[in-house]
């Protein structure tokens, strides 16, 4: 299935120069929502995941139902004063200002394996935070799953070295 097909393209949201690749489009499609996660779980069906750890907020939608796939749990990480227990943080770059991520310290048994999930990589900065919250917290970071990868801004190259898996590349 051709997932490309389903992402509509905005320009200049949230800022003028934003090309945002709109994933609402496909998540609206039975066929392509369900082809995505299939996809997606199969590619990383050999990593043994423990947890899928989804960002807010787009991370959520597809690591919630992933996670399910892959009969692993699922862990928030959030944007900041929304866990209501005690909390690692971290702060990142995004393609448009910054922000502040939160995990809650308890989440992980210690060396559980780790997938993190997000619907898409720019930058990198929001996946890079997330894998050291991942670390203080005391997952096992063994890969990462994103529906859509923008190349062009270089974001894999700022991750750790685990396995990455991408589904549409622009
Ligand atoms: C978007 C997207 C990724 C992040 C990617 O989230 O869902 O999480 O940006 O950018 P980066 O690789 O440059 O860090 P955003 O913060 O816009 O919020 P949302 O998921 O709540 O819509
Ligand atoms: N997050 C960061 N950059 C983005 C873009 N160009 N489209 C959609 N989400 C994004
Ligand atoms: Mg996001």
């Amino acid at each position: 299935m051709d997932l490309k097909s389903f992402i509509r393209d905005i320009p200049d949201f949230p800022k003028p120069g934003i090309l945002f690749r709109d994933v609402t489009t496909l998540l609206r499609h039975p066929q392509a929502l369900r082809y995505t996660l299939d996809t997606l779980a199969e590619k990383v069906s050999e990593l043994s995941i423990d947890y899928v750890v989804g960002i807010e907020s787009r991370g959520f939608i597809f690591g919630t139902p992933l996670a399910d796939k892959l009969t692993a749990g699922f862990v928030p990480v959030r944007k900041p004063g929304k866990l209501p227990a005690a909390i690692y943080a971290a702060e990142y770059a995004l393609e448009y200002g910054t922000d502040r991520l939160e995990i809650h310290q308890d989440a992980f048994e210690p060396g559980a394996r780790v997938l993190i999930v997000d619907d898409l990589i720019a930058t990198g900065g929001t996946a890079k935070a997330t894998a050291q919250l991942v670390q203080q917290a005391g997952g096992e970071l063994v890969g990462f799953g994103f529906i859509v990868e923008l190349a062009g801004l270089g974001g894999r190259q700022q991750l750790p070295s685990v396995p990455i898996t991408t589904l549409v590349t622009y």
